[in-house]
């Protein structure tokens, strides 16, 4: 990938070489973060709609730098946050680095011990229904599944033995930052969201969310009758409440565009001890 931008005093982990020449440079987080990645067309459609799963491919068209970028985010994180409308659009996906990007797995395992991270990534799964497939491989490889008293009652006796609930609150949605607590209680502080839209608006309303990590294809992918979501549903923020950020880095890879940036909003940083 070509370095465009970065912005001075960034942190960094010491990727090792091959990450680091594959990235264009070294990358880091100061903890505790969470952060975002996405894929958009260039019009800034997210999802195709309920009719297309696993939509982010067919966005970035698989593109292979993407998916070195997916598996390098993933890398860095203690676990991944995602929403049960991903889970459930993704039949067959693992959140695990090698499962984008099995190429560089012998590198993402020499990152993760030099920053002495589980072997994997602790997948978190938000669900309000308790609406999830339970014979999803993601489920039975093992998560966290996080849910309202609603969903504890309709997940009773059907989740995997791999899988540990969190039910945080009566009532019909979560608040993430309790959710983000918990993780960090268990020692997750480097949190990577790979969304959907629905959950990244919810952390965007607590105002969670550190750091946005936006892969731009080149591509339009149009919008006609179907619902075809940008990076955030549910959720207004101009023009009242304008989410600012800033550019940290931008990177290129033939005319696909890596940016990164961080959100300027003060966050509701939860602590462990809530
Ligand atoms: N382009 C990309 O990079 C990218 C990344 C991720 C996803 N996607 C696409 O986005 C689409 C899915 O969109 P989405 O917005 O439905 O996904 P989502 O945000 O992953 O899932 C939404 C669901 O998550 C749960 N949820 C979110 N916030 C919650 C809260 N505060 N409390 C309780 N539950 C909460 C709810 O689950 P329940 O309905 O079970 O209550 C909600 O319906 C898929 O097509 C997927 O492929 C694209």
């Amino acid at each position: 990938m070509e370095l465009l931008y970065e912005e001075a005093g960034q942190p960094g982990f010491g990727l090792p070489s091959a990450l680091a020449t594959a990235y264009g440079g070294d990358l880091g987080f100061t903890t505790p973060c969470l952060y975002a990645n996405f894929v958009t067309s260039i019009d800034g459609v997210v999802a195709l709609g309920p009719e297309y799963p696993s939509s982010g491919s067919a966005i970035s068209g698989r593109e292979p730098a993407d998916r070195f970028v997916m598996g390098l985010l993933r890398a860095c994180a203690d676990a991944v946050l995602i929403g049960a409308g991903t889970l459930r659009a993704t039949p067959r996906h693992l959140w695990t680095p090698e499962h984008v990007c099995p190429q560089a797995a012998p590198d993402f395992t020499k990152l993760r011990r030099s920053l002495r991270r589980t072997t994997q990534p602790h997948l978190t799964v938000v669900t309000a229904s308790g609406d999830v497939p339970t014979d999803h491989p993601a489920l039975q490889s093992g998560a966290l599944v996080a849910t309202t008293a609603d969903g504890a009652r309709r997940l009773e006796g059907r989740l995997p033995p791999t899988c540990a609930m969190l039910t945080v609150v009566e009532g019909s949605t979560l608040r993430m930052a309790d959710v983000l607590a918990a993780l960090q209680a268990q020692g997750d502080t480097a949190v990577l969201t790979e969304g959907g839209p629905h959950l990244i608006g919810s952390l965007l309303q607590e105002g969670l969310l550190d750091e946005l990590f936006l892969t731009t294809s080149p591509v339009l992918a149009g919008r006609a009758d179907t619902p075809r979501p940008g990076l955030i549903s549910g959720l207004e923020l101009l023009p009242n409440q304008p989410a600012w950020t800033d550019l940290i880095s931008a990177r290129r890879r033939n005319s696909h565009l890596f940016l990164r940036y961080r959100l300027r909003t003060p966050r509701g940083r939860p602590s462990p001890a809530n």
